[in-house]
């Protein structure tokens, strides 16, 4: 790998640092340098915005204030709080992870990079930036503005996930760190991609490294990095049964190792094949389901939301009890609940839509 001549490589520092000193907004992990807080962010932050982390994260940090509060909670808690943030995956890993430091470094999360990646859902990403941020050791980070910010500034033309890239990647990424100010370093180089080198058409005018940057020279910015072809959405069916008996309504909880919103509550819900009519399929597998037979079952509403490559016709239908009883293998458990009581299970954002139509919620 060619490495940067030593003058440049000081001038692209200093210009990077000076100008995260002059343009930082001010986030509220920014305040201090509680490894702690630098965590929960850094887990919010993967897949989700700035704007909409802030006030998750303020929320938060005041009923979780440290590791200790955190690994004390229940999972249901802590999934109560992510509501809405999506990828609740991370949040059941931050909270077991919680526990692993309660239990195995006595509260304090490691200044060790090695023993940091034995922590459960650390990657080389989190351990780069909380122990960068904290701590400030001497470590690199990617994420997806790091990356766009360093292939465009060395105009590298390989697709963007290729594994050749995300070498190069981290290799630049760790050639071009500074002995010190690691932490703001890293974070310059995610306020830059966020701010100024965005995706699609960048800043260049207002770039404190366009000197330095090939692709800004080429013409060519806009352009890269290069991205395989998108993949295509699938649409796909279900349905969710709403049961109400008196002032009580049947939710479920999903299985701990559910592919997609593992351990959260739902309304009884299915998948339908195409063509398949929500009413009499979700009537056909209601005992399958719940245990129950179900009577007078109509649509109530029909949302469609999107979830990772999937189009998602979500149909919601309410019915009664006709007979049979409670009982489930499709769920970790089945109960019934007082509708007032909806609002304390962790609810993904489509099966709370459905919670709006039991009546009198
Ligand atoms: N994205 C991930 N970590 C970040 C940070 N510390 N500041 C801004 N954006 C980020």
């Amino acid at each position: 790998m060619p490495e940067w001549p030593p003058a440049q490589l000081r001038q692209l520092r200093l210009k990077l640092l000076k100008w995260f000193r002059a343009n930082q907004r001010h986030l509220p992990w920014r305040a201090s340098r509680d490894p702690y807080a630098i965590w929960v962010s850094e887990v919010m932050l993967q897949q989700t915005q700035v704007t909409t982390v802030i006030p998750f994260f303020n929320k938060f940090m005041k009923r979780f204030p440290t590791v200790a509060s955190l690994a004390a909670a229940s999972e249901q808690e802590v999934l109560q709080y992510w509501e809405g943030l999506g990828y609740y995956r991370r949040a059941r890993h931050l909270h077991r992870a919680a526990q692993f430091v309660m239990e195995h470094h006595q509260g304090s999360i490691p200044t060790d990079a090695e023993l940091a990646l034995e922590l459960p859902g650390w990657g080389r990403y989190t351990v780069g930036a909380v122990l960068s941020q904290a701590y400030d050791v001497r470590l690199p980070i990617v994420d997806a503005n790091v990356a766009r910010i360093l292939i465009r500034l060395f105009a590298w033309q390989e697709e963007l996930s290729s594994k050749a890239t995300q070498t190069w990647l981290w290799q630049q990424a760790e050639q071009l760190l500074p002995s010190k100010e690691v932490g703001d370093f890293n974070q310059a180089w995610m306020e830059l991609g966020q701010t100024t080198c965005t995706t699609g058409e960048p800043s260049c005018l207002l770039c404190p490294l366009r000197d330095l940057c090939l692709a800004h020279r080429l013409g060519m910015a806009s352009k890269l990095p290069v991205r395989k072809a998108r993949q295509v959405t699938t649409a796909q069916r279900e349905v969710a049964l709403i049961l109400c008996k008196g002032s009580m309504v049947l939710i479920c909880q999903r299985k701990a190792d559910a592919n997609r919103w593992a351990s959260m509550w739902e309304f009884p819900t299915i998948a339908l094949r195409e063509g398949d009519d929500a009413v009499a399929s979700i009537q056909a597998m209601s005992r399958e389901l719940i245990g129950y037979d179900i009577e007078s079952a109509s649509l109530k509403g029909v949302i469609t939301y999107g979830i990772t490559r999937y189009k998602v016709e979500l149909n919601m239908v309410q019915a009664g009890v006709a007979g049979g009883k409670l009982h489930t293998r499709c769920y970790q458990q089945v109960k019934w609940v007082n509708r007032e009581s909806l609002a304390e299970y962790p609810l993904s954002v489509p099966q709370r839509k459905v919670a709006k139509l039991v009546p009198g919620f």
